[in-house]
C-alpha cells in the first residue's frame, strides 16, 4: 500500500475518478474534501450535496453511488460511511495508518513528500526590511519572525525561496544624518556601537535643523550632494548601510535568519524612470499638480471621485521618487530578474492601503505591457502590545530595542532552566554551558513561538509569563515534548536516528490510534499554514500533537516485552519526534536533544 503525504489530495483525485466513471465529472462535480471532526472520521467529502441539489437528485443516493465506484486501493485505505443528508466520511484503517507512518520516516523524507503546488516556483519574500541607521525595536519583531516561517513553509512546499531584505536606506533623513555626522561624530562611540551613535547623530542633526532655518538648507544641500553622487557623502552613506546591516545580522543570527539579498530602496534609484515612462505611456498615470499619480476609479477609496481622493503617488511634484515609486520598480525587478511566481511582503497592517494600491497598479501595468503576473500577497500583522493592551514600552516609556528584548528572553529562560536543573539528581545535571545553550533555544524560541501561535491579524499581547510557561501552547512545552520523546530512546539505549521499528503491527489502543491519526494530519496543517500564509495553523497542530503524544505516553508503556507492540510504539514515538521537530524547524525554532 503506497500512501502519499497529502491524503486529502489523494482522496480528492479518487473521488473525482469515481465521479468521472458515473459521468458526474462533466457535470461539474467537486469533491470538497476536508479534515473531519475526529468523532466522524479523518476526512469528509461534502461535494455530493451541492451536486445532487443542482441535478435534482437525492444527495445520499449520489454519495452512495460515488462510494460504490471508488477504486479498490482507496476502499482498502479508508472505511467509508454516509452521514447526514449526504456527507461521506472517511476513516483511515489501522493498516493504512501504519503504512503512512512507515513511509514517512525522516525529516528529509517528509520534506520530499510534502513538495506540492509550489514545486519549482520562485517566491520572493520581503520581510524584516528595517530602515538603516536605526536600531531594530520591538516593532520589527513580527515581520522578521513571521517572514522567516513563511519562507520555510514555502520552501517545504517545494518553492525556490528568495529572501529579500528591502532596507529603507534612502530618503531625506540622510541629509540630516550627514549634517550631524560631519559636526559631532565621536569615533570612539562609533567603534563601540555604531548604530547607537548614528541614532544620536541623527537626533542632533534633526534638532539643529528646524523648519525655515539656514541649517536646514545646509542639511538639504548634503542630501542633494548625496543624490548627485558626491564621493564623500556617498562613502558616508555606504558606511551607514554597512554598520546597520552588521548590527541587524546579529539579531538575524539569533532568529535563524539569513537573507539572500539586501536590495534596499536605494537599489531602485536608477530603475524608477522606467516606471514613470511605462505608467505614462500606458495611460495609467496622469499629472496632478505636477505630480505623477494613479487613480483606481473602480475602487471606492482610491477613485478620483472618492470623498477624499487618495491617489497612488508615483512621482512627487518636486520630481523626487518615493515609497510608491521604489515599490513599483521593485515589483518589476522581482518579476523580471527573479522570475517571481509569487511575491510576499510582510509588514504591519498600517501599510495596507499602500500595498492595495501597489497591487492594483501593478496588475494593470503588467497586463498592459504583457508582463508575467506573479501572485502578490501583502501579509499583515497586528501591533505588539503589553498586557494592558497598550503599545509595549520600556518602564520609562521608551521603545524596547529588539536586542534588549532577546537578551531578556534568554536571561529569563536561564533562570527557569537553572532552577529546574537544581532539582535534578546530581548525576543528571546540566553544566552551566549546557544551561546557557538550552536557555538560548528556549528563550528565543518562546519569543518566536508566541508571535507565530496566534492569528497574525490580531494584535499580539506580549507576556513573558505566558510565553515561557512549560504548559500550554508555548515553545517550552513543545521543546520539552521533543526532549521527552528523545529521552525514551536514550533510556532504552536506542539510536533515535535508527529506531527498531521492524515488525510493527498497526496501531490498536485508542491512544495509539488517536496519535497515529494526528500524525497523518501534519500534511493538512502544513498545507493550511502555507496556503493561507498563516503559521498559527501549524502551531495549533503541533500543540495538539504533543497532547496526543502525552495521552499515549500516559496510557501505553513503550518498552514492553512483546516485540510487535514495542516496535509499533517505538514507531509512534519516532514519528512524533520527526513531525514535532520538522514542524518546529518550519517555524524557525531550534530544537534540543535534552532539556
Ligand atoms: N522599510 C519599511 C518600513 O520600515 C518596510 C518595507 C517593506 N517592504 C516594501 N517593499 N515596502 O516600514
Amino acid at each position: 500500500m503506497h500512501l502519499p503525504f497529502h491524503l486529502a489530495n489523494h482522496l480528492d483525485s479518487a473521488l473525482r475518478a469515481a465521479a468521472g466513471r458515473l459521468g458526474f465529472g462533466d457535470r461539474g462535480f467537486e469533491p470538497e474534501v476536508r479534515v473531519a471532526d475526529p468523532a466522524h472520521g479523518d476526512f469528509q467529502a461534502n461535494g455530493a450535496l451541492a451536486f445532487a441539489k443542482r441535478e435534482k437528485q437525492n444527495p445520499r443516493a449520489v454519495a452512495q453511488q460515488i462510494v460504490d465506484q471508488l477504486d479498490a486501493e482507496t476502499a482498502a485505505t479508508f472505511d467509508c460511511s454516509l452521514a447526514g443528508p449526504g456527507f461521506i466520511n472517511f476513516r483511515l484503517k489501522p493498516a493504512a495508518l501504519l503504512a503512512w507512518l512507515a513511509q514517512h520516516d525522516s525529516e528529509a523524507h517528509l520534506r520530499e513528500a510534502a513538495a506540492g503546488a509550489r514545486r519549482g516556483q520562485h517566491w520572493v519574500v520581503d520581510y524584516s526590511s528595517p530602515n538603516t541607521a536605526k536600531q531594530m525595536h520591538v516593532g520589527h519583531l513580527r515581520s522578521a519572525v513571521i517572514g522567516e516561517a513563511l519562507c520555510r513553509l514555502l520552501a517545504f512546499n517545494g518553492a525556490h525561496v528568495i529572501r529579500d531584505n528591502h532596507l529603507g536606506d534612502w530618503g531625506t533623513q540622510f541629509g540630516k544624518l550627514i549634517y550631524g555626522y560631519k559636526r559631532w561624530a565621536d569615533p570612539a562611540a562609533l567603534e563601540r556601537d555604531a548604530i547607537e551613535e548614528l541614532e544620536r547623530l541623527y537626533k542632533l542633526g534633526h534638532n539643529a535643523t528646524p523648519e525655515g532655518s539656514p541649517e536646514l538648507d545646509e542639511a538639504r544641500a548634503e542630501l542633494v550632494k548625496l543624490q548627485n553622487g558626491d564621493p564623500e557623502n556617498v562613502a558616508l552613506w555606504k558606511k551607514f548601510s554597512e554598520v546597520s546591516l552588521a548590527a541587524f545580522q546579529q539579531i538575524y543570527d539569533r532568529l535563524g535568519i539569513r537573507f539572500d539579498h539586501n536590495l534596499g530602496e536605494s537599489f531602485y534609484n536608477d530603475k524608477v524612470d522606467r516606471v514613470y515612462r511605462e505608467l505614462t505611456e500606458t495611460g495609467l498615470a496622469e499629472d496632478s499638480a505636477g505630480a505623477l499619480v494613479v487613480f483606481h476609479d473602480e475602487h471606492p477609496r482610491f477613485s478620483r471621485h472618492a470623498e477624499r481622493p487618495n491617489p497612488f503617488m508615483v512621482r512627487k511634484a518636486d520630481g523626487a521618487s518615493g515609497y510608491a515609486s521604489t515599490d513599483l520598480a521593485t515589483a518589476l525587478y522581482r518579476t523580471e530578474h527573479f522570475q517571481a511566481d509569487g511575491i510576499v511582503i510582510v509588514t504591519d497592517f498600517r501599510q495596507s492601503d499602500h500595498f492595495e494600491q501597489l497591487f492594483l497598479t501593478v496588475g494593470k501595468w503588467f497586463a498592459a505591457k504583457n508582463y508575467r503576473r506573479p501572485e502578490l500577497h501583502h501579509v499583515t500583522f497586528g501591533a505588539v502590545t503589553g498586557e494592558d493592551g497598550k503599545a509595549l514600552k520600556t518602564r520609562d516609556g521608551g521603545t524596547i530595542k529588539l536586542k534588549a528584548l532577546l537578551d531578556e528572553a534568554e536571561v529569563r529562560a536561564y533562570a527557569i532552566v537553572t532552577a529546574k536543573n537544581a532539582e535534578r539528581p546530581e548525576a543528571e545535571r546540566f553544566t552551566d554551558a549546557e544551561c546557557r545553550d538550552i536557555a538560548r533555544a528556549v528563550g528565543i524560541g518562546a519569543v518566536q513561538y508566541a508571535d507565530l501561535s496566534q492569528n497574525r491579524s490580531s494584535n499580539y499581547v506580549f507576556s513573558w509569563d505566558k510565553m515561557l510557561a512549560l504548559d500550554g501552547n508555548t515553545a517550552p512545552y513543545l521543546l520539552y515534548a521533543v526532549a521527552r520523546v528523545r529521552s525514551i530512546f536514550r533510556k532504552a539505549g536506542l539510536d533515535p536516528a535508527q529506531p527498531p521499528t521492524a515488525g510493527a503491527t498497526p496501531p490498536e489502543t485508542p491512544q495509539e490510534l488517536a496519535l497515529a491519526r494526528k500524525l497523518v494530519q501534519f500534511a493538512d496543517a502544513v498545507r493550511a499554514a502555507t496556503q493561507q500564509l498563516r503559521p498559527h495553523f501549524l502551531c495549533l497542530y503541533l500543540f495538539e500533537l504533543a497532547g496526543a503524544y502525552s495521552a499515549f505516553y500516559a496510557a501505553d508503556k513503550v518498552i514492553v516485552d512483546d516485540p510487535a507492540v514495542r516496535a509499533r510504539r517505538l514507531l509512534l514515538c519516532h514519528r512524533t519526534l520527526i513531525v514535532l521537530e520538522s514542524g518546529l524547524h518550519l517555524l524557525g525554532l531550534r530544537t534540543l536533544e535534552r532539556m
